[in-house]
């Protein structure tokens, strides 16, 4: 494991297994040097053992360049459980889990990632305390994570299409998007709500059927999607969608979703910025979500402090924009370097105009 390419700095990673249920796990925590790691449990069914172990590694990195760019006083982990779960056996696995989460006292931080939802994470918080993305009221902090997150993307397509396409507004904007899941449906709406014309795929008719019909978009094949012309494509299904193959199918000059992890490999991003395509990191677009999690998790009261933090992805995407036009590096490249830097630092905001909700989270 510790010769594993993806396996880097990593603090540490925890592999479970509960003899009942039969459900194996792995909990990566990457860096808690800005403070507990912070990140989503995923439920997916893999193939082999070790592409769970890759998965929870790129995941958890991930994550702390996400809540480090985010400005939150987070460091960065993940959890994978490996699915398929029996439906019977949903609940006691999830209560498996939560005592997983509580042994590591803390250091790492639970919530909702693909595959699971806020009635598992209500199982979870039944054995730790170190879980977010709860039930909450309408207008309150906390809950699904999912609406948030669609959000941040909306304000980084916005900032995409400022800087490349040169347009205030996303009326009349055609906007690709793969998956229409927890957060593709939502940012479907968001989109519609301004203007943009979608085209849209999901590997599930319904769903493709339901947001054609709520929203007017235009559907495609799932094979297809990566490939249509548009001004923009939004990855919100899995990750690693962009390769070589695919970028040069590319038919949009802005890639920006939600999907963690959508480059493929290390070149994905020189290949993106060589193309003269402006690619959104995935881990500053879709930062939505965590805020919102890290917002009820240090018990924070003010929704609309909340949205002016997820607002400012907007200026976040742009600084970096600029950068990498001025130094001619990718995207990805010039934003990873202000994560890590932050993370190396100890310190997540480097941000004289740190929000007083987030200072107090910080003290
Ligand atoms: P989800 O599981 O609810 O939705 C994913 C959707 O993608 C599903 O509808 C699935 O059928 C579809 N899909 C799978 N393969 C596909 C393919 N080849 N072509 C077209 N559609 C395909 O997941 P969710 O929560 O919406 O997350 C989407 C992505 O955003 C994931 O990569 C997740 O890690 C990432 N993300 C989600 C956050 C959240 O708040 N839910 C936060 C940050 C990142």
């Amino acid at each position: 494991m510790f010769d594993h390419a993806e396996y880097r700095d990593h603090e540490s990673v925890h592999a479970f297994h509960d003899a009942a249920t039969g459900l194996r796990a792995l909990i990566a925590v990457h860096s808690t040097r800005l403070g507990p790691a912070l990140g989503g449990c995923r439920l997916w069914h893999y193939e082999h053992e070790a592409d769970a172990l890759t998965d929870v590694l790129r995941l958890s990195r991930g994550m702390s360049l996400k809540n480090a760019m985010a400005e939150l006083p987070i460091g960065g982990g993940k959890a994978v459980l490996l699915g398929p779960v029996a439906p019977e056996a949903r609940r006691d696995a999830f209560l498996a889990f939560g005592s997983w989460v509580d042994s590591l006292g803390g250091r790492y931080q639970t919530a909702e990632d693909v595959g699971t939802s806020v009635a598992d994470m209500q199982v979870v918080a039944e054995r730790t305390r170190h879980v977010g993305g709860l039930a909450a009221g309408s207008g309150t902090v906390g809950g699904d994570p999912s609406p948030f997150t669609a959000l941040g993307v909306l304000r980084g397509i916005e900032a995409a299409v400022r800087a490349k396409i040169k347009c205030d507004s996303l009326d009349g904007i055609r906007v690709a998007v793969q998956g229409l899941g927890h957060v593709g449906q939502y940012l479907c709406a968001e989109l519609s709500a301004r203007g943009a014309r979608l085209v849209v795929s999901d590997v599930d008719p319904a769903r493709v059927r339901k947001v054609c019909e709520s929203f007017g978009a235009v559907p495609e094949t799932p094979d297809r999607i990566l490939a249509a012309e548009a001004d923009v494509l939004a990855p919100c299904a899995l990750g690693a969608v962009l390769n070589r193959r695919t970028i040069t199918a590319l038919r949009v000059p802005v890639v920006a979703g939600a999907a963690n992890n959508q480059l493929a490999d290390g070149n994905a991003g020189r290949l993106l910025h060589e193309r003269g395509v402006l690619y959104a990191p995935d881990f500053v677009i879709n930062a939505g979500g965590v805020i919102s999690v890290a917002a009820e998790q240090a018990g924070e009261s003010s929704l609309e402090q909340v949205l002016a933090d997820i607002d400012r992805i907007d200026t976040r995407l742009t600084e970096i924009f600029e950068r990498a036009n001025q130094e001619n590096r990718s995207t990805g490249v010039v934003a990873e370097d202000i994560a890590m830097t932050r993370i190396r630092a100890g310190k997540a905001s480097t941000n004289a105009v740190a929000t007083p909700a987030r200072a107090a989270a910080h003290a």
